[in-house]
């Protein structure tokens, strides 16, 4: 199913005139849906499915894909709409992008690091599918200090909401002031995954930052920015 839009937006998004132009062309009976001519405002369309004629013109909107990387900062939900009325990614994104995109997959209201989001259901289910287990490094702040023998558990799998993990890649970077910075590096992306698995060895997550997603990296991508993927990147979730 193509995206539904309303009838202006879709004249617009063709490149035949503006949205307000647009409207006024549908009040003046310039257009049509499927056959039959359209005057009042606000009747909505399916991208790839329903006919729109402008003076009797097949006009077609292009439904442009967006493949971006957000700077997530911390306070942040992950969802389109929050029912608490927190602060959205979508309120990042929206004065400069007008399409719809959505995240794929989340991160914690409080953790930070690399968001992506796309307009492109295919593509961001390939992101998420657990069968091309696409690598998320994170770092994270943990109270109290790191064993080895806990860095060792935390590597060979945990078990969390009754599942072992599979296996982690984990370094200690740092042990300062009680605390501990870990870099870990996980294959697959379970509800507040990271928290768990320190949660099962005692440890307090106090903040979190995710690095990369497979070959897409935060690099020095300033908190609350975003950019455009690259051809490669977005490629290279298309071939996995
Ligand atoms: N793991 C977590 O615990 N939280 C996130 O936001 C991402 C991974």
């Amino acid at each position: 199913m193509g995206e539904i839009v309303r009838l202006q937006k879709y004249i617009a998004m063709s490149g035949t005139a503006s949205r307000r132009a647009a409207e006024k062309m549908i009040d003046e009976g310039r257009v049509s849906v499927n056959g039959a001519v359209v005057t009042e405002q606000g009747v909505k369309v399916e991208i790839g499915n329903d006919r729109v004629e402008v003076d009797g013109v097949l006009v077609k909107a292009v439904d442009k894909k967006i493949y971006i990387a957000l700077n997530k900062p911390e306070g942040y939900v992950t969802t389109v709409k929050d029912q608490f009325d927190r602060p959205t990614v979508m309120d990042l994104v929206q004065r400069e992008i007008h399409t719809r995109i959505f995240p794929v997959g989340r991160l914690d209201y409080e953790t930070e690091g690399l968001l992506l989001m796309t307009n492109d259901g295919d593509w961001a289910n390939k992101v998420t599918h657990p069968r091309f287990e696409s690598s998320k490094r994170y770092y994270a702040v943990l109270k109290g200090v790191l064993t080895i023998p806990e860095l060792n558990r935390i590597r060979r799998g945990v078990v969390i909401d009754g599942k072992k993990t599979s296996p982690a890649e984990c370094e200690i970077l740092e042990i300062d002031m009680g605390m501990t910075l870990v870099e870990l590096t996980i294959h697959e992306g379970r509800n507040r995954q990271v928290r768990k698995m320190f949660e099962a060895v005692g440890h307090e997550v106090k903040k979190l930052r995710r690095e990369n997603v497979g070959i897409v990296e935060l690099g020095n991508l300033p908190q609350g920015r975003f950019r455009y993927l690259t051809a490669s990147e977005i490629e290279y979730f298309n071939r996995k």
